[in-house]
């Protein structure tokens, strides 16, 4: 039975990435929510762990010893949950964002809402981790690439250009809402100044969505080698479909809260 559901998990990884690794992630919070509230600060070394590696490989390469921590077995597989964004660092940035949107009475509601603020923590780890090995792999050579006349960029790559950008622009507006998220520095914040700060995540949340679709785009009708790309393309567009998906579930739910939000203000009065 059990090898039966890692089959059937294993398959829907393989074609819907996005969702199941969303909806395993949701599952797994929810049932971890007390514990998360309750030992937070294990959470926070526990995912700080990967970071601190992704940063020694990282300070290792630039002083020219070429440890490749990628390589090596089940730390490797570790690493790559936490560069790529799919298997854990998207699931809980989407899972923050409908927190924002469920309305704050019902289970799953209050349930994300308890935990917004460590979730919001948690996920800096790979995101940051997926940050720091995207910029150093492709930073500053797309910048050149994109404004050199002489090397012009095959016509699809641009869109993968242009999604790295903005990645480096998420980044600086990422690390700010991340900073600020921890209590310490929140006390230290005029009142009000904290709330302004983090209408930017809607900024942020709006440039994920870019993002993601840029770098599909790009892939899709980029320069790879020609058998390559054709089958990875199936893959590509589940990739925008799936996102696609997830953002009009979100303005959907966020439309309902505030609609209901309304009527309840309203109600109040007659
Ligand atoms: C806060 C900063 C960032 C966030 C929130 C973020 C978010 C994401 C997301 C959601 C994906 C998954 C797209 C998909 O497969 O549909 C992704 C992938 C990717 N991003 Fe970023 N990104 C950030 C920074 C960057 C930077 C700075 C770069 C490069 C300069 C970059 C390059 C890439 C690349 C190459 C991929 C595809 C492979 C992978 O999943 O790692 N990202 N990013």
């Amino acid at each position: 039975m059990a090898k039966l559901i890692l089959d059937i998990l294993q398959l829907l990884m393989e074609y819907l990435p996005l969702i199941t690794s969303f909806f395993i992630t949701l599952g797994l919070v929810v049932f971890l929510s007390k514990s998360i509230k309750k030992k937070t600060y294990i959470y926070y070394i526990i995912f700080s762990i990967p970071t601190l590696i992704a940063i020694v490989q990282y300070v290792s390469q630039i002083v020219g010893h070429n440890l490749d921590i990628y390589k090596m077995g089940i730390l490797g597989d570790i690493m790559r949950i936490n560069i790529y964004m799919l298997p854990l660092g998207l699931p809980l940035l989407l899972i923050i964002m409908f927190a924002g949107a469920l309305n704050p009475k019902s289970y799953l509601g209050r349930k994300l809402l308890s935990i917004r603020k460590e979730l919001s923590i948690l996920s800096g780890f790979p995101v940051l981790t997926h940050a720091l090995f995207r910029v150093s792999f492709t930073f500053p050579n797309s910048f050149s690439k994109l404004f050199l006349v002489e090397d012009p960029l095959p016509s699809g790559r641009i869109f993968a250009e242009l999604g790295y950008q903005i990645g480096i622009f998420m980044t600086i507006i990422y690390i700010v809402l991340w900073v600020t998220s921890f209590r310490s520095v929140r006390r230290r914040l005029v009142p009000g100044q904290w709330k302004k700060i983090h209408k930017w995540s809607y900024v942020l949340y709006f440039l994920i969505f870019v993002h993601s679709i840029l770098l599909n785009l790009g892939w899709i009708f980029g320069g790879r080698t020609p058998v390559a790309a054709y089958s990875r393309i199936p893959e590509w567009i589940t990739a925008i479909v799936s996102m696609t998906l997830m953002y009009l579930l979100y303005i959907i739910l966020k439309i309902r809260k505030s609609k209901s939000a309304k009527t309840d203000r309203f109600s109040k009065y007659f």
